[in-house]
């Protein structure tokens, strides 16, 4: 995993290293840990950015773990955080502690619409675990539970993280150029 993976031509440096990104997996599964100690955890997360993260953290949480996935489409710019879902959860969590596991938070909209979504079938509980939180753009107020980095207010790839469809398998995070962006 230490390969080194080419800078790709859009990016301008790495921000998250594959070591920074395995510390702070490890730290977070700690935390879980610690938190749902005796508890049996469901672990959610959204496809295709929370792939990465979901598989690493689910090996970092020395707890009985059982893992579900989500998949959405946005419905377009202007649709403030709402989704379409075009996979919904297997597992019945009514009545689970639910852990939703992502892989960026930064306007909070998505989040705040599939947390209703989620709430909508009944848990005992629901927190949110992202590896990166963007706060600079919030708009919806969320409670971010568990927290690997908080990043600036750039537009990034990597480690799930994608670019029109490419770059989610850097072992890194970059930052992508504001030109790129058209900023
Ligand atoms: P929201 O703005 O918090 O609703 O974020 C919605 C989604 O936008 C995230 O789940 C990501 O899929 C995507 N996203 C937000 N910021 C970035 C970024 O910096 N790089 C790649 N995708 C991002
Ligand atoms: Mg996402």
């Amino acid at each position: 995993m230490t390969a080194q993976m080419p800078l790709p031509p859009e990016c301008d440096a790495v921000l998250y290293s594959a070591e920074q990104i395995a510390e702070a997996t490890d730290a977070l599964g700690a935390q879980l840990t610690r938190a749902y100690t005796g508890e049996q955890l469901r672990l959610l997360s959204v496809l295709k950015g929370g792939l990465m993260f979901m598989a690493d953290l689910a090996r970092a949480v020395q707890l009985d773990v059982t893992m579900d996935f989500l998949a959405v489409q946005p419905y377009g710019p202007g649709a403030r955080g709402a989704v379409r879902v075009t996979k919904d959860l297997d597992d019945d969590i009514a009545d689970s502690r639910v852990v939703l596991v992502e892989d960026i938070v930064d306007t909070g909209l998505t989040l705040n619409y599939l947390l209703n979504l989620i709430k909508g079938h009944g848990p005992r509980s629901v927190d949110v675990c992202t590896l990166i939180d963007k706060p600079a753009r919030r708009i919806a107020q969320i409670d971010v539970a568990f927290r690997g980095f908080e990043a600036p207010d750039r537009f990034l790839v990597g480690y799930g993280l994608d670019l029109g469809g490419k770059y989610r398998n850097l072992p890194y995070v970059a930052t992508v150029r504001d030109e790129v962006m058209g900023l």
